[in-house]
């Protein structure tokens, strides 16, 4: 199945989810990355020979045209799931309208805590002794929408955002392709707010 990958930052999670779909039991491959300005995720892609499609927001008049712009490129390959691995966007109406329910997330911290752009530091500022990383649907909210699956990892009193947030994505590396296989083969159920894989 055609899945289409948004990312904006160093693309570790786009080389998670592309090096399972090079697997040859995995279900799914990825049609195109889709980036919102020139980022890591750029090179992994070309050099996996996946179509990249830059599509950012200062290249539109204004957010709403950019939202339909993008909902157009990612809608040109047909993807039955879009992942957004890293992608620093909020994404709008056109995007939620042409593919809900179809859109899965990986999150650094334990949702409901921590949403945001800034999870990993919040978590470390506040103290807590586990965190971890939440996979779920998006919906319209900021990191608010269903959740498929999570995984928990220690704080140490020494860590940094970024020894924290490195910790985070080792486990991202490995949840978010086994959600994105799952979703893909199995697909999910959702009950009112919540939602299980099958
Ligand atoms: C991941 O931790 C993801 O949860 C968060 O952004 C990070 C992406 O990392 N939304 P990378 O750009 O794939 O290395």
């Amino acid at each position: 199945a055609p899945i289409v990958v948004l990312a904006s930052g160093t693309g570790t999670l786009l080389a998670a989810i592309l090096r399972r779909s090079q697997d040859p039991a995995s279900s799914f491959q990825i049609a195109a990355v889709v980036v919102d300005r020139d980022c890591g995720a750029v090179q992994i892609a070309r050099d996996a020979g996946v179509p990249v499609v830059t599509c950012a927001l200062a290249d539109h008049p204004d957010r709403a045209a950019w939202d339909r712009d993008l909902a157009a490129q990612v809608s040109s390959f047909a993807p039955q799931w879009i992942v957004t691995a890293g992608f620093m966007k909020i994404l709008g109406p056109a995007m939620l309208a042409g593919f809900a329910q179809r859109i899965v997330n990986s999150h650094p911290a334990l949702l409901p805590a921590f949403p945001g752009a800034h999870g990993v530091a919040d978590a470390l500022a506040y103290g807590v002794k586990v965190t971890g990383c939440t996979v779920h649907l998006v919906d319209d909210g900021v990191d608010t929408g269903p959740i498929l699956a999570q995984g928990t990892v220690e704080v140490y009193p020494d860590d940094t955002v970024d020894s924290l947030h490195e910790r985070i994505k080792t486990l991202e590396r490995d949840l978010l392709p086994d959600v994105v296989e799952a979703v893909v083969t199995r697909g999910v159920v959702t009950d009112g707010r919540k939602a299980h894989l099958k």
